[in-house]
């Protein structure tokens, strides 16, 4: 396929009875952010970690950079970029010493690979902590400093595996700048979230992947138009209360509010989120209501799922799943062998 850089056609990947991916079907424009968005456990690093080479696929085929990863290992290592899950970089050296070090594992040389590394630590607005060692770096500084150890060589595709889980809202803004500077450089960026907020802010495409297998693959508007946008919540303290607060909040949505039982918790959709807020809180206080709690929310992933799948991304995976009684917990084999996945093991 001509004009994307990545094409993925019926990927299957076991770990033993585990189906890691499924029959996955993925494709990225060239010069593209595409989000590759899914919950704990869906196959999002299985994905990358294939179409970067670095295991092998049980079934279907996979082209990157116009070649063939299962064919062309070699050539398709040559033209990509690939930032872990789990940051790479060492904390003794400084931000360069680490960019230097890198350079000098691709054979730049001693003069090419400082010439690289000051280039980067400009791109990645890291000159002034250059020469500090990264242990003191702020967790979005050592992301910034990942990002900028993975384009030593300009890749054509970079593959980022959940760049900002973890970082705080202004390391998650200034990573996400720096995502934006190297597909103005031409990089072609295939990046794994579980966050729909990321994936709406940089992607121009997103593919939202569920079990193995893509349940979904849309523009983020696309994708929030399923969803609903924005929506109002109320928590109420009384569960005689509820009815009275559909009532509410059905005057300010778009659609039909939904109320959980359990949680005494009532939700719609809104446009006017202000408005809408402002009126609902004053009518309930008018009306003698308690309130727990009251607020706007951006749609997440979770409903992004609860819309596909008409299940929350809870009971859908067995990381969460832990927690609920009626899933039987069978992670002891499929833990991972060759790498460590922190957040599976917490
Ligand atoms: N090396 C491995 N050995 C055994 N099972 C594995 C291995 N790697 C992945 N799995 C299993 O395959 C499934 C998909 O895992 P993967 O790491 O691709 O998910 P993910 O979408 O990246 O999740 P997360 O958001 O937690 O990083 C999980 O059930 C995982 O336990
Ligand atoms: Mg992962």
């Amino acid at each position: 396929m001509s004009g994307y850089a990545v094409s993925a056609v019926g990927l299957e990947k076991r770990y033993g009875e585990k189906r890691a991916l499924d029959g996955f079907d993925l494709a990225v424009r060239e010069g593209t952010v595409h989000g590759l968005l899914g919950p704990n456990g869906a196959g999002k690093t299985t994905a990358v970690r294939i179409l970067s080479t670095l295991v092998k696929l049980d079934g279907g085929s996979a082209r990157v950079a116009g070649l063939d990863v299962a064919r062309q290992p070699r050539e398709v290592r040559a033209r990509i970029g690939l930032t872990g899950q789990y940051a790479a970089v060492d904390e003794v050296l400084t931000g360069r010493q680490n960019l230097e070090m890198f350079g000098r594992l691709f054979h730049l040389g001693g003069r090419r690979a400082r010439l690289r590394a000051g280039e980067l630590l400009e791109q990645f607005d890291l000159t002034d902590a250059a020469d500090r060692g990264v242990g003191k770096y702020s967790g979005g500084m050592r992301r910034r400093l990942d990002l900028a150890a993975s384009m030593i060589l300009t890749p054509r595709v970079l593959f980022l595996d959940e760049p900002t889980t973890g970082l705080d809202p202004r390391g998650r803004g200034e990573v996400w700048d720096s995502v934006r500077a190297l597909v103005t450089g031409g990089t072609t960026v295939l990046l794994t979230t579980q966050y729909l907020e990321e994936a709406d802010k940089l992607a121009s495409h997103i593919t939202v992947i569920d079990q193995g297998r893509s349940i979904a693959d849309d523009t983020p508007d696309g994708l929030k138009s399923t969803v609903g946008g924005d929506r109002i919540e109320v928590v109420v303290a009384e569960r005689a209360d509820i009815a009275r607060a559909v009532k509410v909040v059905a005057r300010v949505s778009d659609g039909e509010p939904e109320s959980d039982e359990t949680e005494l918790r009532v939700h719609a959709p809104v446009t006017d989120r202000v408005a809408a807020l402002t009126e609902v809180a004053r009518t309930l206080q008018d009306e003698g209501v308690r309130v727990e709690d009251i607020g706007l929310r951006r749609p997440s992933l979770d409903d992004v799922f609860l819309r596909l799948t008409g299940h929350r991304t809870d009971v859908r995976n067995e990381t969460n799943a832990r927690n609920e009684t009626n899933v039987p917990n069978e992670t002891d084999e499929t833990d991972e062998t060759d790498v460590p996945n922190e957040k599976e093991a917490a």
